[in-house]
Parts: C-alpha cells; structure tokens; sequence
C-alpha cells in the first residue's frame, strides 16, 4: 500500500533537550538527512521515529512524555519537535553508556573506519562482555518499541550501527513487517571485521540480515558487507539487476542489499547560506583571515568536522604544515580555517585528539606566524552559520578522511560556494565515488601528496576552479535528501 505507515528508528533522534537555570526543558531541533527525508513523505502518511535518550535532560523529557500518556506510549511535546510523532527511549544510563560509547563508538565505529592501532588494542575482555550485553539490551529496547509503534505491515528504516541486531529482533516478534536497514559508515574489510570475537562479528551480520533490504552509501561498502556475510557466516552472495543489487541468502531467507548516495540538500543550503547571520560571520572571517602584503585578501584553505579521529585533522594539519616549509612564497597570503567541532568527548581518545588538533595548530603558528599573519585559525565551537559563511569563502577545501561513509562536507561546498572552490578529496571519503573526477585526490595517509595537492589546489586557474565547482555541485545534489528517503521507502514497498 502507498500510504503504509513509516517508522524510523535512530540513536540520535531529531530534537535534543537541555535543562535552563530554572529547570525548564528546553528543546533543540537538528537538522540531517533524515529530518529532511522524512518531510517528504506528506501528510497522508503515518511516521513515528523512535530515538534514544542521550543524556540527563532527554531521559528527563522522556519520562514527561510518558507520563503525560499516562500508560500509553508517549510521544515528546509536538511542539518541541515541529509536530513529529517522537517517541525517546529512556533507556538506564550504564546500558545507554555500554552500548554508545563502549560497543557502537569504541568498536564498532572503530572497526568500520579501520581505527585500532592493533599492536595494542583492541582486547576484548570481560569489560567488552559486559559492554556487549547492554548493546543487546539498548537493541531490544528498540525493538519492543518499534514493535508496539507498528501499524499491521507498516515500513521500518533502522539507521546506523548502533542499532544493528534491531532488525532481526523486530522480524523475530513482528515478520509482517517491511524492515530495511541503512549504514551510514563504511562497512569494514572482511580481515579486519575479523578483529571482532567471532560470535559478536556473526550476531551483527545476523541482526542486519533480519532486515528485507541493507542500505549504505557507495557500492564499495555494500560490497564489503556482502563479503563479511560469506566469509564469516557462509551465507551466499550473488549479484542482480546488472550488478545494482546484491543479495545475501542465509538460513533461508534472502536480503537485497542495496547503495543509496545522500546528497546534499542544495535548497535549504543556498537559502540558509544567504541569510543575515551567515554575511555577518563572512566579514567576522574575513576580517580574521586579512589581507597579504601586496594588500588582496589571503586565500582560504578550509575545513570542516567533527572532531573525530577519522577525519583525519592532524595529518591535515602537518600537510598545511608542510605546504608552508615548501612554498615559502604562499607565506602571509593564505590562511588554514579549520573548524573542529567536539564530538564523543566522554571518550578519552576523542578528548587526547582534540587536544592534539589544537596542540598541532599552535606549533604552526608559533614556526611561521608573524605579526598581522595567523597560518592557522582554529575554531572548536560548533556554529552552523560560520560553516557556511567558511563554505562560501573556502579557495580551498580539504576533506581527507582516513575512512568516511560518504562526508556531506565534500559536497555541501560546491552547492554554496560563492567564487568556486577547489576540493582535495581523501580517495577513502564515500564521496570519492561521485566526486572523484572534479576533485583533487589524495590518499589520506600520505602527508607530502597531501601537501602538494593543496598547492595545486591554491594554483589553480580561476576559470578551471569554477567549472570544476559546478560539476561537483551537480554531482554532489543528484540525490538529494528527500529523493534518498523515499528511494528507500520505495524499494521496501
Ligand atoms: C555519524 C554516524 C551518525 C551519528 C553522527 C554523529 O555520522 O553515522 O549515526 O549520529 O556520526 O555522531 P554522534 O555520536 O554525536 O551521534
């Protein structure tokens, strides 16, 4: 049935609270390619998303919410969430906390984005054992709401790799549904998905092969997952459709797996980049940047992340760094923006990371900055606007993740940069795939091609800058939000 009803289940939902002085909740909306998904689907349609609780202030909002329903499920304030069926899972802290920061982000985010430095780690110990076991709970937790939010056949899209062993456990208590699982990183190499203890490796691909159809963001992750399920389950792969669809047989059931590339949303960008806030921090940037001896304005080189280990900041950082020991005459006439937004700070190498980002900027500032020249401007307080206000700037943007599902990033800034941009793009980033041939590639690793990349870039004629620029704008927008949701609704239906 077209108008079947559509949940969406996320570790992070689409509003977050935060408790004023006086002890009031106060929400914030965020923003995504979900939101904007599930927009598109009208008003005909019945959706609900169902998220976690992520701190205090949300478990509080939570319990509110249930206890307005009195016995019902509850669903946030519509108001807090522009009038969105939510409902938020108070899961207990210590099973919230072992299953985010202990199983999704210290190692299945790690695993997927190639991170352990293996020498050392990991070890999966009595620790992981308890870690795990709240990883199973927080996933039951989800599938019991999802199964009692569940209309008879309704669509269910399970996002991420929080949430990996849901779409098993929801088909186990619910099989007249239509379950589809989406990742949003890459998917690990069969060799080094072996890192994991055997039965945990097996429990995830069996959790997501409970799913009628597994999404990701290129084919290349699409392939890797495919390749896990017969290495380590024996399950049979074979490809369809001409080589757009792969299929994973198991136990006698069969999932398609299939790659849908978020786009950017060139709409909201180019309104919201052309707002009063986002002018007012351009000449706010302006201003920092400055101008070169011969008086022009300095040349950007731009960035934007989380801070997070796969981005790669610090090797970023050294190929700046470097670049300015080789080219002397760039000296006082380019200046490094990098934006690093905290991200996962209850995790120590997340906080020792950033530490190292901002202890690595300062070293090139205090090699060759010189009165009225700052090589390296660092901001770490998230602020969208100034983002964008950078976006529309940027000579330059560098996007050198060591490993990246597929990085907005790279795609946001041709949408709206104002003068054209020349992208270096990390060869390891999901967007690698559709930006490839406009950008200038690098393999992460290598700090001297790095380097040299960002010359080239910062050379580069006007008129090759612009050209390259609009190819990669209309690269970066073939499927835009809206289109990726329902792509996806329309292949489960
Ligand atoms: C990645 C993941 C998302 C996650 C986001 C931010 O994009 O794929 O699932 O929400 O990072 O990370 P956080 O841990 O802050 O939710």
């Amino acid at each position: 049935p077209p108008h079947a009803q559509v949940l969406v289940a996320s570790n992070r939902g689409p509003v977050a609270y935060s408790a004023a002085p006086d002890g009031t909740l106060q929400a914030k909306r965020g923003g995504g390619g979900l939101v904007s998904g599930l927009s598109a689907i009208g008003p005909d349609t019945d959706a609900v998303w169902v998220c976690a609780a992520l701190g205090d202030d949300d478990r509080e909002a939570a319990r509110q919410a249930a206890q307005r329903a009195a016995g019902r499920t509850g669903k946030l304030d519509p108001e807090d969430t522009g009038g969105q069926s939510v409902r938020m899972l108070d899961i207990p802290e210590e099973t919230f906390r072992d299953a985010y920061n202990g199983v999704a982000n210290s190692v299945l985010w790690f695993v997927h984005h190639l991170l352990y430095q293996t020498p050392v780690e990991p070890s999966f110990d009595e620790d992981f054992t308890r870690q795990w076991t709240s990883y199973e709970r927080y996933n039951a937790a989800f599938a019991d709401a999802l199964a009692e939010e569940a209309g008879e056949g309704a669509v269910v899209l399970v996002q991420d790799y929080h949430l990996t062993l849901v779409p098993a456990l929801l088909r186990a208590r619910r099989p007249d549904l239509r379950i589809g699982h989406f990742s949003h990183t890459p998917w690990a190499p069969p060799d080094y998905y072996a890192l994991l203890p055997d039965e945990t490796a097996a429990q995830v691909l069996r959790g997501i092969l409970g799913a009628d159809r597994a999404g990701f963001l290129t084919w290349r992750w699409a392939e890797a997952f495919a390749d896990c399920c017969a290495r380590v389950l024996g399950a049979e792969v074979t490809s369809r459709e001409g080589g757009h669809e792969l299929t994973v047989s198991y136990e006698g059931r069969t999932t398609r797996v299939g790659v849908h590339g978020l786009g950017a949303d060139a709409d909201f960008l180019r309104e919201r980049a052309h707002r009063d806030d986002v002018a007012e921090r351009m000449a706010q940037l302006r201003t920092q940047v400055g101008t070169g001896p011969d008086g022009a304005p300095r040349r950007t080189v731009v960035r934007v992340d989380r801070t997070e280990l796969s981005k790669n900041i610090v090797r970023g950082l050294r190929a700046y760094r470097r670049f300015l020991a080789d080219h002397p005459e760039w000296h006082e006439r380019v200046v490094h923006v990098a934006f690093a937004y905290p991200s996962r700070q209850d995790l120590e190498v997340y906080r020792d990371y950033t530490d190292e980002v901002s202890r690595v900027a300062d070293g090139i500032n205090a090699e060759f900055g010189r009165g009225g020249w700052t090589p390296v401007v660092l901001h770490v307080k998230d602020d969208f606007a100034r983002s964008l206000a950078a976006y529309r700037l940027a000579d330059v943007a560098l996007v050198n993740p060591i490993r990246d599902g597929m990085n907005l990033v790279a795609k946001e800034v041709p949408v709206v940069s104002d003068d054209g941009c020349a992208l270096v793009l990390s060869r390891e980033a999901g967007a690698f795939a559709e930006l490839g041939e406009d950008a200038l590639v690098v393999n992460p690793y290598d700090v001297t091609a790095t380097a040299e990349a960002l010359h080239e870039a910062l050379t580069m004629e006007r008129d090759e800058r612009a050209e390259r620029t609009k190819r990669l704008a209309a690269a970066a927008t073939a499927l835009p939000p809206e289109r990726w949701f329902l792509d996806q609704l329309n292949a489960l239906r």
